[in-house]
C-alpha cells in the first residue's frame, strides 16, 4: 500500500467499539497501513478482549475514562465504531481538542447529526465521518479519470445493488425506524455527492421485504435531482436470495465523452466479498470497454483513507479533509430528505 501519511503526521489510535466492522475492516486495514493501535474499549469487555488478542492490541480498557487517560498519555486519535444511537453520549465524554473518526451514520437522523456537529465545534474536535467508499481504489481511479476530463461532463450516476445481505449481523438495526438508507444507501449518497455535489431535491421510496418485516426497510429507490439534464439514481434490494448468478453491485458513471462501471464486490458476499472491478469506455477510443487493474477493494483497502485524512488534519488544520463532519452533515441532509420523501409518498392517482 502506498505511503498515506508522512511520519510526522502519524498518531497512535485508540478504538471505541470492538464489533464486526472493527474486526473485519478497521484493524486489518490499519495493520496494512502500518497504523499503531494503543488500546480498545467496548461495553462488552469479552469482545474487546478477543479483539485485542486477535490483533495484538496492548491495552484493553475497562471504562471509557481509562481509554481517555491512555489516549491523553500517548497523544492518540480516537476511532469510534458504535451504533449511531451511542455517538452523542460518547462524544460528550471525550476531551476537548481531540481528533476523532466516527463510523457512519452521523447519528440516527439530521437532528442528531446537527447535535454531533455542534458538539464537535463546541469541544474544538477535529472530526470525520467514516465514509470510506470515497477512498476505494476503483473510486480513486474514477475520480482521477473524471478530473482529467477523460469521460467529459458527468451527467448520470447509477448505483444498483441486488444482493442478499445478512441483516441478522446487526441486532441494533431491528428496533430503529430508519435502516436501509441511513445505514447502507448512505454510502452511495455520500459517493454521489463527492462526484456531483449536492442535489437540488430528492425523490425516494424505502420499503420492507415481506420476509423481513421486522426491519424498517431493506429496499430503496432514490432519485437525486440535479436539474434538467443531470441525475443520479440508487436502487437497492438486499433480499435477492436466489443464488449469486443474478446478484449485482455496481456504480455506473456516464459522462458526455465516456463511461465508467465499477463493481463493489463486498456486497456480493458480505463481508468476505468478491473483488472490486473497474471498466471504462471512451467514445474517442472506439467505444469498446476496457479493464483497469485497480489493486485492491473497498473492503478493506479504503479504510485507511479516512483515518490518514484525520491524522493529516490534526497535524495541519489547513488540510482539506474530505471526510470531515462539516462535509458529512450534507450527506445526512440528503439522507433526511430521502426519508422525508419516502414518508410523504408519491403523487396520488386519486388527486389527478
Ligand atoms: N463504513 C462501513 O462500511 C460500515 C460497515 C459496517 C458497519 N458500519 C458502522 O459501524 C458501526 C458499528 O457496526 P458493527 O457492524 O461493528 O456493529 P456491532 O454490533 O458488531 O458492534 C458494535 C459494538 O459497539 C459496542 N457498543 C455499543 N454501545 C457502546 C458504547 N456506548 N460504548 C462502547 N461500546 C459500545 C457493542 O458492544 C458492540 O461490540 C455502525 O454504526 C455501522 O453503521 C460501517
Amino acid at each position: 500500500m502506498a505511503q498515506l501519511i508522512n511520519p510526522e503526521e502519524k498518531r497512535s489510535i485508540v478504538i471505541i467499539g470492538a464489533g464486526s466492522i472493527v474486526n473485519d475492516a478497521h484493524l486489518p486495514a490499519y495493520r496494512l497501513a502500518g497504523f499503531e493501535v494503543a488500546g480498545i474499549f467496548d461495553l462488552d469487555q469479552a469482545k474487546a478482549g478477543l479483539t485485542s488478542k486477535k490483533f495484538g492490541i496492548p491495552r484493553v480498557c475497562h471504562t471509557l475514562a481509562d481509554l481517555v487517560d491512555l489516549a491523553h498519555g500517548k497523544n492518540c486519535v480516537y476511532d469510534m465504531a458504535l451504533p449511531a444511537s451511542a455517538i452523542i453520549s460518547t462524544l460528550a465524554q471525550l476531551p476537548n481538542d481531540s481528533g476523532i473518526l466516527i463510523q457512519k451514520p452521523m447519528g440516527e437522523n439530521l437532528t442528531d447529526a446537527r447535535q454531533i456537529l455542534h458538539i464537535c465545534h463546541e469541544k474544538r474536535l477535529t472530526a470525520g465521518i467514516n465514509f470510506q467508499l470515497r477512498h476505494a481504489p476503483n473510486v480513486v481511479a474514477a475520480r482521477k479519470m473524471i478530473d482529467e476530463g477523460q469521460i467529459g461532463e458527468v451527467h448520470d450516476i447509477e448505483v444498483r445493488i441486488n444482493v442478499f445481505t445478512p441483516w441478522n449481523n446487526w441486532k441494533f438495526l431491528f428496533d430503529i425506524p430508519r435502516v436501509e438508507i441511513l445505514y447502507h444507501s448512505i454510502h452511495y449518497i455520500d459517493l454521489i455527492r463527492s462526484f456531483m455535489g449536492d442535489p437540488q431535491s430528492v425523490y425516494a421510496k424505502t420499503i420492507k421485504h415481506p420476509k423481513m418485516l421486522e426491519l424498517a426497510s431493506t429496499k430503496s429507490s432514490i432519485i437525486l435531482d440535479y436539474g434538467e439534464a443531470k441525475r443520479a439514481t440508487i436502487n437497492t434490494n438486499h433480499g435477492h436470495e436466489f443464488g449469486p448468478e443474478k446478484q449485482e453491485s455496481f456504480v455506473k458513471i456516464e459522462g458526455t465523452e465516456g463511461a465508467i462501471k465499477m463493481q463493489l464486490g463486498v456486497n456480493l458476499n458480505y463481508p468476505k466479498g468478491l473483488p472490486d472491478t473497474f471498466e471504462y469506455s471512451i467514445i474517442s477510443e472506439g467505444q469498446s470497454w476496457q479493464t483497469l487493474d485497480v489493486n485492491g477493494n473497498w473492503f478493506i483497502e479504503a479504510f485507511p483513507g479516512p483515518m490518514a485524512g484525520l491524522m493529516k488534519k490534526v497535524k495541519n488544520p489547513d488540510y482539506t479533509y474530505i471526510n470531515s463532519v462539516e462535509d458529512a452533515i450534507h450527506t445526512m441532509e440528503v439522507v433526511e430528505a430521502s426519508h422525508l420523501s419516502s414518508d410523504r409518498g408519491g403523487t396520488k392517482l386519486s388527486e389527478i
